[in-house]
C-alpha cells in the first residue's frame, strides 16, 4: 500500500491526495460496518482519484491512447472524465485487475444502477470523508450509519437537483441510479 500511496502522490494535488486518503479512512470505517474485504475497498478509494489533478487535454489524450468508451456527455463534462481515465490507469499504472475495484473508481462520479458494495462505500464516502463540509454531509454520515443504500438515495436526491440548480449537464446514468434505489427502497418498505 505504500509504494501505491508514494506513486499516487506523484500524480496528484496536495488537496487530491489528502482527500484521497481521508476517503480511504473512511471506507475502512464503513468496510467494517458493512462486512467488505478491506483490502479492495481501500485500494478503490485510495485510487479512485487518480486522474482528477489531469488537465482536460491528459483526460483526453488518455482516452485516445487506451482506447478508454466514454460517452459524448462525459467527453464533455471534465468534472466526470476523471472517473473513466481513472479507472483504466488503475489497470496500467498500479496493476489492479479486480473488476470491482475497477468499477468502483469508474462509477464514483455518476453512480450506476446496481452498484456492488464496494462501489457504494466508495461513493458514499466521497461525499462523506471528514474533510468536507458541504450541506448534507451530517445527514449522510448518519444515513451511511446504519444503512449503505439510504446513504445512496440520500447524496442522489441531494447532488442530482444541485446540479440541476447550477445548469450542469445530468448524466442519464446517474437518473438511471437514482432510479434503481428509490425502486429499491419502496421494494423494501
Ligand atoms: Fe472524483
Ligand atoms: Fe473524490
Amino acid at each position: 500500500m505504500d509504494n501505491v500511496k508514494k506513486k499516487l502522490k506523484k500524480m496528484l494535488s496536495s488537496q487530491t491526495y489528502a482527500h484521497s486518503l481521508s476517503t480511504c479512512e473512511t471506507v475502512l470505517d464503513l468496510a467494517g460496518r458493512f462486512g467488505v474485504s478491506e483490502k479492495k475497498v481501500e485500494l478503490a478509494a485510495l485510487l479512485h482519484d487518480c486522474a482528477k489533478s489531469m488537465s482536460y487535454d491528459e483526460l483526453v489524450y488518455n482516452i485516445e491512447k487506451y482506447k478508454i468508451p466514454v460517452d459524448k456527455l462525459e467527453l464533455r463534462t471534465v468534472s466526470l472524465l476523471h472517473a473513466p481515465v481513472g479507472s483504466k490507469l488503475a489497470s496500467v499504472l498500479f496493476g489492479i485487475a479486480d473488476h470491482q475495484i475497477l468499477s468502483a473508481i469508474r462509477y464514483h462520479t455518476t453512480a450506476v444502477p446496481a452498484m456492488s458494495a464496494i462501489a457504494k462505500i466508495v461513493y458514499v464516502a466521497d461525499f462523506i470523508e471528514l474533510a468536507r463540509g458541504h450541506k448534507g454531509v451530517v445527514d449522510a454520515r448518519k444515513a451511511a450509519e446504519k444503512n449503505i443504500d439510504k446513504a445512496m438515495l440520500f447524496i442522489l436526491k441531494r447532488k442530482i437537483p444541485y446540479l440541476v440548480k447550477k445548469e450542469v449537464l445530468i448524466h442519464p446514468r446517474s437518473v438511471k441510479a437514482l432510479n434503481w434505489f428509490l425502486k429499491k427502497e419502496k421494494r423494501n418498505d
